[in-house]
């Protein structure tokens, strides 16, 4: 089941509504790129993968709603839909990454508008399917990581919902147990949008990996003693000396992490890494809404009296050093990352090292 895909009956994006989980399953369409970015900034859909691609299909979108019948005015209606997807989330590089490789495409193909229609959704739905391969792949390095037994504590939810299928680090653990490794996850909460106890949570259930529920702040108390051997996350943006932008707490974990001399990973496709950032420090950092943080309810009550304000940061940035290692879909890279990291950007993804 993938949470973002292109709906060929209705020649459509369907995509998991994934504000209803885990209550609910359900699926929703978008016609225009409009639409897909409201549902990326509403985190219909979320997780830097998955909205990469999703707005690579609202790029296909506009394509497919073009009424232009010269190649510039094509172009135009494309640029336009690319400025409005690439500006729904300022963090995931991916989303950038992902519009930018769909106009790239149309811009060096010399076919007639009627053909370079079908190809902005044939690139999108090769983006798609090579998200799967590429996050099988880097389930397949990281498993190496993980021991017989191990507990693993896991922030935000970096699954299958997280990406089109299968996930990153929640990818890695899946494929480990798989492999027949008796595991255990210690799943952040993950505040204040719960990914962890939703999305993360309720995919360990439909793969039959064992886990707890955990509170952020619980994250400390047992790496001290000793009740966790790893600490596994994602990605949203990584800068060129490997300072990563991921989830907020993070930053927080890593560092409990490191006191403790417990392996902290970040599992990320090399679409992630921004190489014209040098450090984590120029990362543009989303600021949501108070509403997430304030609205939270307990035993049927608000948790914050009226009036009261929030801030809301939904990302901060992890320093190279607190990382281990980084989990790509070419391997894992270890320090020095600034020596390292250039080595495992192949292919296509050079033209983000010669901007
Ligand atoms: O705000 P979200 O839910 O989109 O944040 C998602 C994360 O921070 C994930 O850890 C990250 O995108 C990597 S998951 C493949």
């Amino acid at each position: 089941m993938r949470s973002v895909e292109w709906d060929e009956t209705n020649h459509n994006l369907k995509m998991i509504d994934q504000r209803l989980l885990p209550a609910e399953l359900r699926f929703v369409h978008y016609d225009t790129p409009q639409e897909v970015a409201f549902a990326i900034q509403e985190m219909v859909v979320r997780g830097a993968p998955a909205i990469g691609v999703a707005a690579a299909f609202g790029v296909a979108l506009a394509a497919q709603n073009s009424q232009a019948l010269n190649k510039e005015d094509f172009i135009h209606d494309l640029q336009e839909a690319a400025e409005i997807l690439q500006a729904a989330r300022p963090t995931a590089i991916n989303l950038k990454w992902a519009v930018q490789s769909v106009l790239n495409t149309v811009k060096h193909s010399a076919a007639p508008v009627s053909e370079l229609k079908k190809l902005t959704l044939k690139k999108a739905q090769q983006m798609a399917d090579e998200d799967v391969a590429i996050n099988q792949r880097m389930a397949q390095h990281g498993a190496k990581l993980i021991n017989e037994g191990d507990t693993v504590i896991h922030h935000c939810n970096t699954g299958a919902l997280a990406t089109v299928d299968w996930g990153t680090a929640l990818g890695v653990i899946r494929f480990a147990h798989e492999s027949g490794k008796h595991i255990h996850v210690l799943v952040d909460e993950t505040r204040p949008r719960l990914q962890g106890s939703r999305l993360t949570a309720w995919e360990l259930q439909q793969y039959g990996i064992p886990f707890d529920i955990i509170s952020d702040n619980a994250a400390g108390y047992f790496l001290q003693t000793g009740q966790a051997q790893k600490v596994l996350f994602g990605a949203d943006r990584m800068a060129a000396n490997g300072d990563v932008a991921n989830k907020i707490g993070s930053y927080m974990l890593a560092l409990a992490a490191h006191d403790n001399d417990t392996p902290v990973y970040t599992v990320l496709p090399t679409s992630t890494i921004d190489m014209t950032l040098t450090h984590g420090g120029l990362i543009p950092i989303e600021e949501r809404a108070p509403e997430e943080v304030l609205g939270i309810q307990f035993q049927g009550q608000m948790v914050s009296p009226i009036g009261a304000t929030a801030r809301n940061p939904a990302f901060d940035v992890t320093p190279a050093r607190l990382l281990t290692g980084i989990v790509t879909e070419n391997g894992v890279v270890y320090p020095p990352f600034e020596i390292n990291l250039p080595k495992v950007i192949q292919g296509d993804q050079l033209w983000r090292l010669a901007r």
